[in-house]
């Protein structure tokens, strides 16, 4: 089974085994069907793309320093993919692997995989799992990891969300319930300590339009057109108030996201018009914002953001659910 389909009244949702992707959010709205999600129409585009549409990211989301991590007294070297950094999990990441979907029922699906770095530098053989599963206008997923050697985890899904479903995200309205944000030097890596967004284009608390933050002269803003960064969350958990918000105007549309993991990675999606084949055609720059849901970046290398660190024996687990009001 290379796919599987989850229905409810508001939402119909593919997942694919290829990448343990979120190919496809569709919203079934009185305007017809819309879909909110950015995915590929084509295998190949996926597996040639560099963009992690959807995807399941890992074992570290996001960037290690120079394929570089010490675990306990051990220096591990990986392979890298980004500017001399190791991104998503590097070339072999769990992203560009066939997973197996293990079960499959009208409101979840559970998929699995057995990994190990095919150039040997990343310890550990991981056991991954991942389930969405769909109530009504709610979908949830929870990614777990386990392990035979000490190693990192920090996986994450990677969906682009456009409300708008066609065009770019540059009129939709995110907040993001966090007061300080990790600034990045020019390969992507947070410079330090967490910077409190007050006077700065990344102050999203009270909500700001993405068109303004495209538009930004803020120098970390100009960098990576827009906005690339690591929001420190106040608002953690799945209950009470959703980390981050992201709403359409012009239809009403929304979704509201609520996780237990420390920060949420906002990429304002430059570059994509590089996917020639998306789901709905060729996209443009800024087509989709990616919201995932994760740890620091480049936490292996700074004792001073949370752990990723995980043991044998240990579980790691994360859990973030969405609400789409459509
Ligand atoms: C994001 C990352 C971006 C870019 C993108 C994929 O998660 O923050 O810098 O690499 O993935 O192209």
């Amino acid at each position: 089974m290379d796919r599987h389909t989850l229905t409810s009244d508001q939402l119909t949702v593919e997942v694919r085994a290829l990448g343990a992707a979120l190919n496809r959010v569709v919203a079934h709205t009185a305007d017809g069907d819309v879909d909110l999600v950015l995915g590929h129409a084509s295998d190949a585009d996926r597996a040639a793309g560099k963009f992690y549409l959807g995807e399941l990211v890992g074992p570290t989301a996001n960037r290690i320093a120079g394929g570089r991590f010490t675990l306990e007294g051990v220096e591990h070297v990986i392979a890298t993919n980004d500017r001399g950094n190791t991104l998503h999990g590097g070339p072999h990441g769990f992203s560009t692997k066939e997973w197996t979907i293990t079960e499959a029922t009208d409101d979840h699906v559970s998929l699995r995989l057995a990994w190990s770095d095919a150039t040997g530098g990343h310890p550990g053989n991981l056991v991954v799992g991942l389930t969405y599963t769909l109530t009504g206008a709610e979908l949830t997923h929870v990614i777990t990891l386990t392990t035979d050697a000490t190693t990192l985890a920090s996986p994450c899904s990677h969906p682009y969300v456009n409300l708008a479903g066609s065009g770019t995200i540059a009129d939709q309205v995110l907040t993001v319930r966090a007061s300080r944000v990790l600034f990045i030097d020019d390969t992507g890596i947070p410079q330090g300590d967490p910077v409190d967004v007050v006077g700065t284009p990344f102050d999203l608390r009270a909500g700001v339009r993405l068109g303004d933050a495209l538009a930004s002269d803020h120098p970390q803003a100009i960098a990576v057109e827009g906005i690339d960064h690591a929001f420190v969350l106040d608002a953690v958990g799945l209950d009470g108030e959703p980390c981050a918000e992201l709403a359409d105007p012009a239809s009403g549309r929304r979704l509201e996201i609520w996780t237990d993991q420390p920060s949420l990675q906002v990429f304002t999606g430059a570059g994509l018009h590089e996917v020639s084949a998306g789901l709905a055609g060729p996209y443009v720059d800024h087509a989709g914002v990616a919201l995932e849901t994760q740890n620091y970046p480049n936490a292996a290398n700074r004792p001073d953001y949370p752990s990723t660190l995980l043991r044998p024996g240990e579980t790691f687990t994360s859990t973030t659910r969405w609400r789409v009001t459509a």
